[in-house]
C-alpha cells in the first residue's frame, strides 16, 4: 500500500504553497452565528434555546393541552415520551442553519399543531408560529397553548433579566430581555388567528381577575437550569388551583345554607389557567397561557413568538414573516435538491426522504452540564456479573453539540452512534457535521484519551436516562464510529480537490483541504490519545497458553500477538460495549475471548489515524498505524476467519486451555470485517461473505440483512435485540462496503479498486447490491407510510418496524441510500 500517493503530494505542495484563506476563527465565527439559535432541545416537542451560551442563555419552551376538563392535566405535552398517545410529530422540513416546519398530530387532545420556526438571515433573530388546527371537527375541544420564557441570571450582580413591557390588558406581549452574552433583545407574542375560550358565565369566585378569555401570564424566580421542569411547575399550579377554587366554593354558601355553585358550572378552561398562586416574587422565568377556543365552528388559531436581538438590522415582524418564512423553505428546498437526487421518484417518497433528514438534522441539541462519572470501580474481569458503578462524581461543566437517536427515547450523546449520523449529515452539510464531530473530539480526555460512550450532560438530560445508566466509566468503549466518519470526510475532501483548479471555494470546509488539515494538525495529538487508549483498555494479553496454542497449530509468527482484543465489561448475557448488545458471545464466558469486532474497531481506527498522518506528512507515524492496520488484517484472515464454518468469528480457548476455538455466530459480527472494509480486495474470503450475504436461509431477507443467522440457536431468544431485527447502520456499511469493492454495482464514480474477478462473484455481487437496497427502501419507506415513523430496528419475518419510534438516528441513512448511492 503506498502510504503518500500522488494526490497526498499534490495537496501538500499545495498547502505550501497557498496563503490561508479560512481560519478557524472566521469558520467559527460563521458557524456560531447561523448555528446560534435552534430546536436545540430534542427531547421537547418545541424549544428554542442557543447554542455555546452557557451563563445566560434565554430559552423558550411550548406546552399544551386541552383545558376543557380537569382531568386533561395527565395530557400536558411538553417532553416527547413514547408513551403519549401523539399520533405523529417531526419536522417537515428542517436545517438549523434556516429553520423549518414541525408537525404534531395529537389526537387526545384534538390538535393538529404546525409549528413554523425561521430565522433571519443574520442568525441573530427568530420567530416560531404556531398554527393549530381541531383534528376533530365535531368534537368541543380548546387549544390551550402554554409558553415558558427563562432569562438565565449567571449570579446575584448580573444584569441579565426579562421583563414585560406591555400592559396588563393585552394579549400581544412585549418583553424587554438583556443576556450578558446575547446582549439586548426583545420578545413579542402576537396573536394572528383564532379566539380565546369566553365561558361567559360572569363573575365566580374562581375567575378573581384570571379566566380563559385572554391571555394569562406571570412570572417567578427560578433555580438556574430548573427552566425544564415547567410542566411539573405547571401541573403542581393547577392542582393547587382546583383544590383551592373547589374549598372556596363550598364555603360560598346562600343563605339558605345551600352551596352558591354547582360544581358542574365550573367552568375548567377559567380555572385551569396561570396564575400567580402563591405570590411568588416576580422574575426571570416567565409563564404565558393562550386558551384559544375550538368549540361548535371555531376551529383553529395562530401566533407568533418572535425574538429579536437589538443589533441586529434584520428584525423580524409578524407582518414581515411570510415573506422571510417562503423563502427559508426555498431555500431548504433547493438545498436538498441539490445534494440528494431523487429523479423521477414519487412525491411520497420524495416527502419521505426530506422529513426522515430534517427529523435527524431537528434532532441536534446542544447539551452543557456535569456528567457523572465513576473513576474508582475496579471492573471484575473474571465473573461477568452485571456491572456495577457505585462511586459516581460529577465533573464539568461540558458541553456538546450532537444529533440524537430518538427524540423520546435516546435524547443524548450517544459516542456509537454519532459516527453514522455523521456519515449522513456530511451529505447534506459538510460544515454541519465538521462542527458536530470537532465537538466530540473537544471531549476527548486530555490525559486519559476517554470519551464517555453516553454523554448525558445536565439534569434535563439525565432525567430521561434510567439511573443505571448514568454513570460512565473510563474503561468502557464503544465502537469508535467517529473515526470512521473523519476518515470519510478526509477522504471526500482529498478527492473533492481538484488539482487543476486555481479557484479553490472556500464557503464550505469540504471544498477547503487547508483548513481541514490545519483542524487535524491541531486535533491530531487528542486522536493519538484516544487511539491509545482504546487499544490499551480493550486489549488482550496473549499469555503463555495463547501463544503454546499458537504453536501447535501452526500460528506461531502468524499472530500479531499485540493486537488481540476483546470488550471490558461483557456480561454472561450482554456485550454493551460492543453496541450489539445481546449478539451471542461465546458461552461461558472467559478472559480468554478475542471479540473479532473489537478487532475490526481498531483497524478502523489505525486507517484514520494513518490517513491524518499522511495528510500532515507524519510519515513515520503513518507507517506505524499501516503496520497496525495490517496487523488487524492479518489477525483477522489468520486467526479469526473459521475455514470450517468460512466465516470471520470470536475466538476462546476450550475449558482445558489448550484448544482454540472459533465462536462462530453468523450475522452481523461475522460480517463486520468486511463491511468495514478490512478484508483485502483480492482476497477469497470475500466470496464467502457474499454467499453468507446474500443465503436466504440466513441473513437474506425481503427487508434487509439480519443482525443474526435465522440458523443460529440464538436466533430471535430472549430479549432480541441483535439476534435478528434488522439494523439500518450494519445494513448500510454492507451496502458501503459492495459499492467498495464492487465499482460495478454503481456508475457514477469508479472507485480506486481495480481487481478482476469471476464474472459470477461479479454478477453476485451486484445482485445483492441492488435487492438489498431495494429491499431497504421498499420496507423503510413502507413502514413509514403506515405508521409515520423510522424505527429503531425491523422485523426479520414481517419487515415491520420495532423499538424505539422515530428513530431517526442512523435509521435516516436510508436517506443516503436513497439520494446517493
Ligand atoms: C394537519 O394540518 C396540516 C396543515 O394544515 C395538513 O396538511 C394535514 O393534513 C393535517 N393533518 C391531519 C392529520 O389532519
Ligand atoms: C450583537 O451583540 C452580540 C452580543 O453582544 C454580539 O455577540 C454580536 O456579534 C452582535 N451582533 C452584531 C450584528 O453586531
Ligand atoms: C397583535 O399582533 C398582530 C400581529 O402583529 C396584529 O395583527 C394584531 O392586530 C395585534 N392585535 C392587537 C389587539 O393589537
Amino acid at each position: 500500500m503506498m502510504l503518500i500517493n500522488s494526490r497526498f503530494l499534490a495537496l501538500l505542495l499545495w498547502i505550501t504553497h497557498c496563503s490561508a484563506s479560512m481560519t478557524f476563527e472566521k469558520f467559527k465565527e460563521q458557524s456560531d452565528r447561523s448555528l446560534l439559535w435552534g430546536a436545540y432541545r430534542p427531547a421537547t416537542y418545541f424549544s428554542i434555546k442557543p447554542r455555546y451560551v452557557n451563563e445566560s442563555p434565554f430559552v423558550m419552551g411550548l406546552m399544551w393541552f386541552d383545558a376543557l376538563s380537569e382531568t386533561n392535566i395527565g395530557s400536558i405535552r411538553h417532553f416527547v415520551e413514547m408513551h403519549d398517545k401523539v399520533s405523529h410529530y417531526g419536522w417537515k422540513s428542517y436545517d438549523p442553519r434556516i429553520g423549518g416546519v414541525e408537525e404534531i398530530i395529537d389526537p387526545e387532545n384534538n390538535l393538529n399543531l404546525t409549528i413554523t420556526f425561521m430565522k433571519s438571515r443574520d442568525g441573530l433573530n427568530w420567530i416560531s408560529r404556531v398554527h393549530g388546527k381541531k383534528l376533530d371537527p365535531k368534537r368541543d375541544s380548546t387549544g390551550s397553548m402554554v409558553l415558558y420564557l427563562d432569562q438565565q441570571i449567571s449570579d446575584a450582580n448580573s444584569k441579565s433579566m426579562l421583563k414585560r413591557i406591555t400592559e396588563e390588558s393585552s394579549n400581544n406581549i412585549t418583553y424587554d430581555g438583556y443576556s450578558t452574552e446575547l446582549g439586548k433583545y426583545k420578545v413579542q407574542l402576537n396573536d394572528v388567528k383564532g379566539s380565546y375560550y369566553d365561558s361567559q358565565t360572569g363573575d365566580r369566585p374562581f375567575k378573581k381577575g384570571v379566566d380563559a378569555s385572554k391571555t394569562s401570564e406571570f412570572s417567578l424566580l427560578i433555580p438556574n437550569d430548573n427552566y425544564w421542569k415547567a410542566d411539573q411547575l405547571l401541573k403542581n399550579l393547577y392542582s393547587d388551583t382546583v383544590t383551592g377554587i373547589m374549598q372556596a366554593i363550598y364555603r360560598e354558601t346562600t343563605e339558605e345554607g345551600r352551596a352558591k355553585y354547582e360544581i358542574d358550572s365550573v367552568d375548567f378552561p377559567d380555572v385551569l389557567q396561570v396564575r400567580n398562586l402563591y405570590d411568588f416574587e416576580a422574575g426571570n422565568f416567565h409563564l404565558i397561557q393562550k386558551t384559544f377556543d375550538l368549540t361548535g365552528s371555531k376551529k383553529e388559531f395562530e401566533f407568533d413568538v418572535i425574538y429579536n436581538a437589538e443589533n441586529s438590522s434584520e428584525k423580524i415582524t409578524s407582518e414581515t414573516a411570510e415573506a422571510l418564512i417562503t423563502a427559508g423553505l426555498n431555500e431548504i428546498d433547493s438545498k436538498f435538491n441539490r445534494k440528494f437526487s431523487m429523479g423521477k421518484k414519487d412525491k411520497d417518497k420524495t416527502q419521505f426522504v426530506k422529513s426522515t433528514l430534517s427529523d435527524l438534522l431537528g434532532g441536534i441539541g446542544y447539551f452543557y452540564g456535569n456528567q457523572i462519572v465513576d473513576r474508582e470501580t475496579v471492573l471484575d474481569e473474571r465473573h461477568f456479573d452485571e456491572i456495577k458503578l457505585e462511586h459516581p462524581q460529577e465533573e464539568g461543566p461540558y458541553g456538546l453539540f450532537t444529533a440524537v437517536p430518538s427524540r423520546s427515547q435516546f435524547p443524548r450523546g450517544f459516542y456509537w452512534d454519532e459516527g453514522f449520523h455523521l456519515l449522513q449529515i456530511m451529505e447534506y452539510d459538510f460544515d454541519l457535521a465538521f462542527d458536530i464531530i470537532s465537538s466530540w473530539f473537544n471531549l476527548i480526555e486530555k490525559n486519559s484519551g476517554w470519551i464517555a460512550r453516553e454523554v448525558i450532560l445536565g439534569d434535563e438530560a439525565r432525567s430521561r436516562v434510567p439511573e443505571e445508566f448514568t454513570t460512565q466509566n473510563p474503561n468502557i468503549a464503544n465502537p469508535p464510529t467517529l473515526l470512521l466518519a473523519f476518515g470519510e470526510m478526509l477522504k471526500r475532501a482529498i478527492e473533492n480537490f481538484d488539482m487543476d483548479s486555481d479557484e479553490i471555494p472556500h464557503d464550505s470546509i469540504e471544498n477547503n483541504k487547508e483548513f481541514l488539515i490545519k483542524y487535524s494538525k491541531q486535533i491530531y495529538p487528542k486522536l493519538v490519545k484516544h487511539y491509545k487508549w482504546f487499544l490499551n483498555s480493550q486489549n488482550i494479553n496473549a499469555d503463555d497458553d495463547y501463544e503454546e496454542i499458537f504453536e501447535d497449530i501452526n500460528l506461531a509468527g502468524k499472530v500479531h500477538t499485540n493486537n488481540l482484543y476483546a470488550w471490558v465489561g461483557r456480561t454472561f448475557t450482554h456485550c454493551l460495549p460492543s453496541g450489539l448488545d445481546d449478539y451471542p458471545r461465546a458461552q461461558p464466558p472467559s478472559t480468554s475471548e478475542l471479540h473479532v469486532d473489537a478487532l475490526s474497531w481498531v483497524g478502523v481506527m489505525a486507517r484514520s489515524l494513518k490517513q491524518i498522518a499522511s495528510i500532515l506528512g507524519r510519515d513515520k507515524d503513518a507507517l506505524k498505524y499501516e503496520e497496525t492496520e495490517k496487523n488487524v488484517i492479518d489477525n483477522l484472515l489468520n486467526l479469526h476467519w473459521s475455514e470450517k464454518d468460512k466465516c470471520f468469528c470470536d475466538v476462546t480457548v476450550d475449558t482445558y486451555g489448550d484448544n482454540l476455538i472459533h465462536v462462530c455466530h453468523e450475522g452481523y459480527i461475522s460480517l463486520l470485517p468486511f463491511a468495514l472494509k478490512l478484508i483485502p480486495a483480492d482476497s477469497d474470503k470475500l466470496d464467502h461473505v457474499l454467499k453468507l450475504m446474500s443465503d436466504k436461509k440466513k441473513i437474506f431477507s425481503r427487508y434487509g440483512l439480519l443482525s443474526l443467522s435465522k440458523k443460529d440457536k440464538y436466533y430471535g431468544t430472549d430479549e432480541n435485540y441483535w439476534r435478528g431485527p434488522i439494523w439500518m447502520n450494519i445494513n448500510y456499511l454492507c451496502l458501503d462496503a459492495l459499492r467498495f469493492y464492487f465499482p460495478q454495482t454503481y456508475s457514477k464514480k469508479p472507485t480506486s479498486i481495480k481487481i478482476s474477478r469471476p464474472k459470477k462473484t461479479v454478477k453476485t455481487a451486484v445482485n445483492l447490491f441492488n435487492s438489498l437496497k431495494s429491499n431497504l427502501v421498499t420496507n423503510v419507506f413502507k413502514e413509514w407510510k403506515n405508521k409515520g415513523y423510522c424505527y429503531e430496528n425491523y422485523n426479520p419475518e414481517t419487515g415491520e418496524g420495532s423499538g424505539a419510534r422515530q428513530f431517526t438516528g442512523w435509521t435516516s441513512l436510508i436517506v443516503n441510500i436513497i439520494g446517493k448511492f
